[in-house]
């Protein structure tokens, strides 16, 4: 055994996929551990009061374990859990945001009752309805974990099946001889959604510019319904199939008892059954405030809104509600979505949120701020929030530190969290989406 190979018992997972043990003393962080294992693991990355490992050989494998149903697991960064059962990996999830809890707020404080409720995913495979696959020489697939490696995947076991049907056909064609080389090098990320309509977004290196034939094959050969080439300065070509505009119109994206129109461009959640399960328990949540919308709120305000997702389920429960969000795709999409289902009391505004934040008049008053922002969260904008004296803040999240750093600030500024729901939105995955349902403490 090198002096960097140890032995160690896992007790543990934590937030990042890792399991946890101690190896003279020092606790280490390993890949695809599960807790029960007693393992030979080889540090790869040391610190002054942490290293980070990989398995050498399992010695005593944990009860836990089991057989993962996909080929790539273990090598593609895709996913963290599938070597254990569903049930196992809820267990870990709950255990690992209370820990994180714990640490942020300590074990005095008011928040020690706060009720937090998981919401498992119905579906643990074949759930995604939009995938981003890299793209290097002749591999199309995932990052390897903890790399920058791209792994070769022939499917996904996330995501739906129309999904792998679109990497099977797109992948055929980039790989093909006409194509090979000339055009897939200056390629470098595939992403694909089927969220109403088929859509492919291509991510163009430099400023090269995709054939006509190139694009008319990749409709022909995938059947898709969009084409969207983005360049490095962020700049998105369209190109609609032919018969697009006519199917568009039949090709709704339907979210509960609402429909959408939705291009890939703009931000999707990606998965429906847990993301109607959010707005149910946001809209709940509103409905025992407002006694159902008979005393509405008078002015809401919907930070990083997307296309409408949320917002559009909020028209019963406000008179005026202002949506934010500053990509141009999403914020056209949210003005036809609220046409499209007659609602009239909603304003998209197209803006960074912070400038937003700035802009606004030192008066403006917003009874109740819903924000769900990208996994950086709002570092630095929870005071502009709480200046706005919101009664109620709904807090949307898909990365457990930064929402807990952000939950701490808006405790400290007076606001207590009635409640916390944890949705399984990425089963198999370390990840988590976690809404915190806020209160202006009658005492600040
Ligand atoms: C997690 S998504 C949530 C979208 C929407 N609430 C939903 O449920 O679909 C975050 C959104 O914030 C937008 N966004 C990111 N940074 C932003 C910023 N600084 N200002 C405004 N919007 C931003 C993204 O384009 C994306 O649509």
């Amino acid at each position: 055994m090198s002096d960097k190979s140890k032995i160690i018992n896992i007790d543990s997972l934590s937030y990042g996929g890792w399991g946890v043990g101690r190896a003279d003393s020092k606790v280490v962080f390993v890949a695809y551990a599960v807790p029960g294992d007693t393992l030979t693991i080889e540090i790869i990355d040391e610190h002054k009061n942490y290293d980070f490992a990989v398995i050498n050989k399992i010695i005593k494998p944990s009860k836990e374990r089991m057989e993962p149903v996909c080929e790539y697991f273990g090598i593609c960064g895709g996913c963290d859990y599938l070597d254990i059962s569903y049930d196992t990996e809820i267990y870990w999830k709950t255990e690992i945001f209370k820990k994180e809890f714990k640490k942020t707020f300590g074990s005095n404080s008011s928040t020690t009752d706060v009720d937090i409720k998981f919401n498992p995913a119905k579906e643990n495979l074949n759930y995604r309805q939009k995938i981003g696959l890299k793209i290097h020489n002749k591999d199309i697939g995932f990052y390897k974990k903890y790399s920058h490696d791209v792994v070769n995947i022939e499917q996904c076991r996330l995501a739906k099946a129309g999904l792998n049907e679109l990497l099977k056909k797109a992948g055929g064609i980039l790989l093909s001889e006409k194509y090979y080389r000339p055009i897939t090098k200056n390629i470098s990320l595939l992403t694909f959604s089927e969220a109403g309509l088929k859509n492919i977004i291509l991510r163009v290196k430099n400023n090269f510019k995709l054939p006509e034939q190139f694009i008319k094959d990749i409709f022909t050969g995938t059947k898709c319904d969009n084409i969207f080439m983005e360049y490095p300065d962020k700049k998105i070509i369209k190109y609609a199939a032919g018969s697009a505009d006519k199917n568009n119109n039949k090709k709704f994206l339907t979210i509960k008892d609402k429909k959408f129109l939705y291009d890939l461009p703009s931000f999707i959640q990606i998965n429906k059954e847990q993301n109607e399960n959010i707005i149910n328990a946001i809209t709940g949540y509103i409905e025992t405030i407002t006694e159902g919308g008979e005393k509405k709120f008078s002015n809401a305000l919907d930070l990083y809104c997307g296309f409408g997702n949320i917002t559009l389920f909020l028209t019963s429960y406000a008179d005026k509600i202002t949506g934010v969000e500053s990509n141009d795709f999403a914020i056209e999409l949210g003005k036809k979505n609220a046409v499209l289902n007659n609602i009239s009391n909603i304003k998209f505004v197209k803006s960074d949120v912070s400038k937003f934040l700035d802009k606004i008049e030192k008066d403006k008053k917003f009874d109740l701020i819903i924000l769900d922002p990208p996994r950086s969260g709002i570092k630095g904008l929870t005071g502009n929030i709480t200046d706005l004296n919101p009664l109620y803040i709904i807090y949307v999240s898909c990365d457990t530190m930064t929402f807990l750093r952000d939950l701490r600030q808006f405790a400290e500024a007076g606001y207590e969290i009635e409640k916390i729901h944890l949705f399984d939105m990425f089963p198999r995955t370390y990840h988590l989406e976690q809404i915190a349902f806020l209160r202006k403490n009658r005492r600040a």
